[in-house]
């Protein structure tokens, strides 16, 4: 019988998935709540060829641990929890999952604009605490602003930008601004999509959102200056990373009025502290990272992981981060 790689599952997985691994890896799995906990992932990864994850930091500390390590299969699409330069000096081939989540992360983006702008979170409270009194709804204190005809600004056009960008030209007849490292010629045919200069793009749009990846570049990407810059009106949308924002700078500009509201997904500590400043914040909608949360996308993320896994360790087909690529060309 040929070599089966032995892998370690640092967390729960859909069993159609364990199964497709079974038949080709040894596996160990955790299998109580949550992931592995660092100290015992450290004691167990010596004796693993693969590991399957999500979010755990692969770095020099556990890398230096794991000298049959060939590959990390994360079950995500940003992979910033991935060392690249340790990876790249043993060879360690890291995958991650592109394409099964654009649909459902955009559609929270779309979710995240409406339930800032309409103030949903905020007037469910005022509702379920009882403060509906007759003729309230005609109070000006409890309107919103319009999703429809705004404009928006996207900052990172990857595959989700486009995933929004479809759904706020096509079903709400919104104008377009992109910002993008490289432009995207299909992308203004398609959407009608003006590129703008950062700055352009925050002093024009009424939505601002964040879909940039986190890498050593985009580190604090939008800073005070920037808040700045948008109309006192504009929303902020973040489901990127949280260390993408100035974090402080944010809950400045939302407490004194630099921009109106917020929808995040994302934020610099994850969990979120209950004392962090954002959370006493009425203009602010936090959803806990969830972009990519529902069932059938977090089991078609687990497979494509599981898939990825295997490609890696037997020389077949993965989603190789790019900056590791050339280890499997
Ligand atoms: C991702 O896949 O990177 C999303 O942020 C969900 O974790």
């Amino acid at each position: 019988m040929s070599h089966k790689p032995k892998i370690l599952i640092t967390r729960k997985i859909p069993a159609e998935c364990l199964s497709y691994l079974k038949e080709h890896c040894e596996c160990t799995l955790w299998e109580e709540e949550g992931s592995i906990p660092r100290n015992q992932l450290l004691e167990q990864i010596k004796d693993y060829e693969g590991l399957l994850l999500s979010g755990t930091s692969i770095d020099a500390e556990l890398l230096d641990r794991a000298p049959r390590l060939k590959a990390v299969s994360s079950i995500s699409v940003g992979y910033n929890h991935f060392d690249i330069d340790e990876m790249k000096a043993r060879g360690v081939i890291g995958t991650h999952t592109p394409y099964v989540l654009d649909d459902t992360v955009a559609d929270l983006v779309l979710a995240l604009m409406l339930s800032s702008s309409r103030r949903i979170a905020e007037l469910d409270a005022f509702v379920k605490k009882g403060n509906w009194r007759r003729g309230a709804v005609r109070e000006e204190h409890l309107f919103g602003m319009d999703v429809h005809h705004a404009t928006l600004g996207i900052i990172g056009m990857g595959r989700i930008g486009e995933a929004i960008a479809k759904r706020a030209v096509r079903g709400f007849d919104m104008n377009l601004l992109y910002y993008n490292r490289s432009r995207k010629p299909d992308v203004e045919e398609r959407f009608g999509a003006e590129y703008r200069s950062l700055e352009d793009l925050l002093t024009e749009s009424d939505f601002v959102v964040l879909m940039t990846p986190l890498t050593p570049e985009t580190v604090r990407f939008i800073r005070k200056e920037h808040f700045e810059m948008m109309k006192p009106s504009a929303f902020f949308i973040n489901a990127s990373r949280g260390q993408t924002v100035d974090e402080q700078a944010l809950i400045e500009a939302l407490r004194n009025g630099t921009i109106r509201g917020a929808g995040l997904d994302v934020f610099d500590k994850e969990p979120i502290s209950p004392d962090n400043p954002l959370l006493q914040l009425d203009n602010v909608v936090t959803v806990p990272h969830i972009g990519s949360a529902t069932v059938k996308t977090r089991n078609d993320m687990a497979m494509v992981a599981s898939q990825n896994l295997v490609g890696a360790l037997t020389g077949g087909k993965a989603y190789v981060v790019p900056e590791l690529q050339y280890l499997v060309k």
